[in-house]
């Protein structure tokens, strides 16, 4: 039985990647991932933002008092510190495992796409995922200008490093189809679909917003199910299906959908590694009981281009005959 796949050019022991978040900040957890079967992991993103903060916080708190080039050397350091702790991150990884390790970006301006990718790529990470997440929240703006940023942000990626590069993106695009569609036709290798991001909750008893549950619930991956399902085979990239996938059934599904691997992370924040080599033994015997031997064997079977009646992916409406059907 054989479970290996490909990613981004990678050789991936299963198609099982620890998603990107603190899992992987401690070595220890990220061996007992390898260990129970994981294909890759991807390490938490070095944001932009949090290191302009943290150095904004160093100039507030400057306590050498408001000269410029004191003030420049605190900056500087704070700067240099964050990136240190991650270019360590990820060569601490590459030295404990036999599996790819790839780091992740998340930045707010053209430099910082640039500068991390570059300084990542000399780290020794085997790949880098893009999390891109720009929120069409402005009444005044089209959603076509939002889209120029990421292509405009995916070429210059594809400028400046040469190691493979996926993106991790979200599903606000009036157009997702045809979006990713152009995103496959850049030098970009692979799609997450989708990302999950910090959302606003109520409580009802202050009259504040609080943050949202950090963590998926399951029937986030649906709609993961039906992107990677309508899309497979006809735009040309990978896919990494992402959100609310918590067993082997679940890994199947996207598998048999045409994702190229899937991501956990909820999974493992709640159960632990273990839950990896259980997803493994879910999909071996699956196959067994299938007669496949390899997942390149069914993977897509259940895609829109491969299945009897195409438009049951895009029915979005509860209508009678539809739901006597028999599906
Ligand atoms: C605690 C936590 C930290 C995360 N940190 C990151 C991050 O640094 N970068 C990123 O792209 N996604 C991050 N994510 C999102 C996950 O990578 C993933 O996309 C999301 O949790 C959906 O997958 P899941 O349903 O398996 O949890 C984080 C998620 C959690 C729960």
């Amino acid at each position: 039985m054989d479970i290996s796949t490909t990613y981004m050019g990678l050789k991936l022991q299963s198609p099982i990647i620890v998603g990107a978040s603190g899992l992987t900040d401690n070595i220890e957890n990220s061996i007992a991932y390898e260990k129970e079967g994981a294909g890759a992991i991807v390490l938490r993103s070095l944001f932009e933002e949090q290191i302009l903060h943290d150095v904004d916080e160093q100039r507030l708190n400057n306590m050498y008092g408001s000269y410029a080039d004191q003030e420049y050397y605190a900056m500087y350091y704070s700067k240099k510190h964050n990136l240190t702790q991650y270019t360590n991150l990820i060569k601490k990884n590459k030295e404990a495992l036999n599996i790819p390790v790839i780091a992740s970006i998340n930045c707010m301006s053209d430099e910082g796409w640039i500068e991390y990718a570059k300084i990542i790529e000399e780290a020794g990470a085997d790949a880098l995922e893009v999390n891109m997440f720009l929120l069409p929240a402005e009444t005044d703006q089209d959603g076509e200008d939002k889209e120029r940023i990421y292509l405009s942000v995916v070429e210059q990626i594809s400028k400046t490093i040469s190691i493979p590069f996926a993106l991790k993106i979200s599903y606000y695009f009036s157009g997702l189809a045809n979006f990713i569609n152009k995103l496959a036709m850049t030098d970009a290798s692979a799609m997450v679909l989708f990302n999950k991001f910090y959302s606003p909750n109520v409580d009802i008893e202050t009259e504040r917003i609080i943050p949202g549950d950090i963590y998926s619930c399951k029937e986030l991956n649906i709609m993961t199910i039906r992107w990677i399902g309508i899309l497979y085979d006809k735009v040309n990239t990978q896919f990494a299906a992402s959100r609310g996938i918590y067993d082997g059934e679940t890994v199947i599904k996207n598998l048999l959908v045409g994702a190229q691997v899937t991501q956990i992370v909820s999974a493992v924040y709640k159960n632990g590694p273990k839950v990896i080599g259980e997803m493994i033994s879910t999909l071996t015997d699956w196959m067994k009981r299938h007669n496949y031997n390899d997942i390149a064997g069914f993977r897509g079977n259940a895609s829109q281009k491969n299945i009897k009646r195409p438009a049951l992916y895009e029915r979005t409406q509860f209508m009678k005959y539809f739901s006597d059907a028999g599906y």
